[in-house]
């Protein structure tokens, strides 16, 4: 059930040293590309980051330590020549990529990318064309601890309006 992904995602911010192989980094990003993008644009890709070096780069533009511990970063990129809407787009591939995720007993986090000149930095270092868009960075790593799920005290039924607010 979906709805268990959803309930067990949590934001992983320790990660073991284990590494991730590959071929679940490819299952986490096919649910990237498999998420809605405004008319269809499918403009969405991938930078997904190995190196040690790089990721201290970008730690030291970016903070937040498990952004070095994490033993895979992914960040996704859409070309804003090809939609409207650059942040719906990476930001249902980027939910769509933590349940996947979670449902293969990964941890991840969404990294909040805004700053300008943060944004200006990673694209340089990483050498993402200028016409592409960037909002987060999504670690990939076995937790190193186990998150309680949400549960239904996280659900309101205060907050739904039926019919009018
Ligand atoms: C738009 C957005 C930006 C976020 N930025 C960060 C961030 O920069 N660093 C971080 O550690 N967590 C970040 N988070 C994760 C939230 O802190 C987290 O989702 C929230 O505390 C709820 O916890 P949960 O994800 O375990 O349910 C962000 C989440 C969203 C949706």
């Amino acid at each position: 059930m979906i709805l268990d992904e959803i309930k067990n995602r949590r934001s992983v911010r320790e990660y073991q040293t284990k590494d991730v192989d590959d071929v679940l980094i490819n299952e986490i990003i096919k649910a990237g590309q498999f998420a809605p993008t405004a008319m269809n644009n499918r403009a969405v890709e991938f930078v997904v980051i190995r190196k040690q070096e790089t990721k201290d780069k970008i730690f030291k533009i970016c903070g937040q330590e498990f952004i070095k511990k994490a033993p895979v970063l992914i960040i996704p990129a859409t070309d804003t020549s090809k939609t409207n809407c650059p942040v719906r787009d990476l930001s249902v591939a980027s939910e769509n990529m933590f349940l996947q995720a979670t449902s293969l007993g990964l941890g991840t986090v969404w990294k909040n990318v805004s700053i300008p000149s943060q944004k200006e930095e990673l694209k340089k270092l990483l050498g993402i064309p200028n016409r592409f868009k960037i909002v987060n960075i999504i670690p990939v790593g076995y937790p190193e601890s186990e998150s309680p799920p949400h549960t239904k005290q996280d659900f309101s039924k205060d907050k739904i309006h039926w019919n009018e607010w």
